[in-house]
């Protein structure tokens, strides 16, 4: 599991997303200190991990959730997915929560699967990707449980694991594993970077955790100010995933205090 050098494209990705001119006003949110994010440019790659950092209150979930569609104020500008202008949620953009929202009354099982309600397929193929799920995300000894038995690595895991059984293009994740310990932490990191090598799907996360980042991202994104801006954007060659490398210890300092 700790082997996070898996293959990682080596050039700059095609565009997922195009952030164009965004502007999100929340009510009563116009004028000075108001809304964090005012004519916000950026594009995110396709098919590569894009880690989003800064501190707290800067913006980050709301522009995760401009990405997501779920964002109605976006009062100029807008995203565009694919060349498309993003207006709602779609099945193509799945969005997982720090608090990762599983159905108290389902078991592990049937909380995966319930994503696949809304996907074509017959029944036997969504039944194949089920069990596929269960395994990639390991929890085929966990499937009868329900949420209340299960602990924060594994409700997380099937959080992921229900929205990536739907084979969406994209999924984003706000803070997936801040409250889990370090240990269990890294080993979510190695999964995820596993489950992006199997599948290649865009993954666009936040977190607060400058080593997650690090560890996880093809490329991390530092923001800050308001209005938002990007204050740092580099691309992590699969070199630099050495924990106790100086140079990955001298760019996570660097980006600890951009942050603070
Ligand atoms: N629903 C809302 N209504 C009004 N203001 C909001 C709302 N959501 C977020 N904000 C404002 O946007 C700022 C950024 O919030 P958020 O995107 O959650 O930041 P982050 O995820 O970086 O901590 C907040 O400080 C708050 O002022
Ligand atoms: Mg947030």
């Amino acid at each position: 599991m700790e082997n996070l050098k898996v293959l990682a494209p080596t050039t700059k990705a095609d565009v997922a997303f195009k952030i164009d001119h965004l502007t999100v006003d929340f009510p009563g949110s116009k004028g000075e200190g108001g809304s964090p994010i005012r004519d916000f440019s950026l594009d995110i790659g396709s098919g590569e991990i894009t880690c989003l950092l800064g501190p707290s209150g800067c913006g980050k979930t709301t522009l995760l959730r401009a990405l997501g569609g779920f964002v109605r104020g976006a009062s100029d500008g807008g995203v565009l997915f694919q060349g498309q202008w993003i207006e709602a949620p779609s099945r193509e953009i799945v969005m997982i929560f720090q608090e990762n929202n599983l159905y108290p009354w389902l078991n592990v099982r049937k909380n995966i699967a319930f994503g696949l309600a809304y996907c074509d397929g017959s029944r036997r193929e969504k039944n194949e990707r089920l069990e596929q799920m269960l395994q990639d995300v390991d929890l085929v000894h966990a499937s009868a449980k329900y949420p209340h038995e299960l602990s924060g690595g594994m409700r997380q895991r099937v959080a992921i694991a229900r929205a990536l059984v739907m084979q969406p293009r994209v999924l984003l994740l706000d803070e997936p594993f801040s409250a889990l310990d370090v240990s269990l932490r890294r080993r979510m990191h190695a999964l995820l970077r596993q489950i992006w090598a199997a599948t290649r799907t865009t993954f666009v996360m936040v977190t607060h955790n400058v080593e997650e980042a690090l560890m996880v991202g093809h490329r991390v994104i530092v923001l800050g100010g308001r209005p938002m801006s990007v204050v740092l954007d580099e691309r992590i060659g699969e070199t630099m995933k050495e924990r106790y490398a100086p140079e990955f210890l001298k760019l996570q300092k660097h980006i600890e205090d951009l942050i603070d």
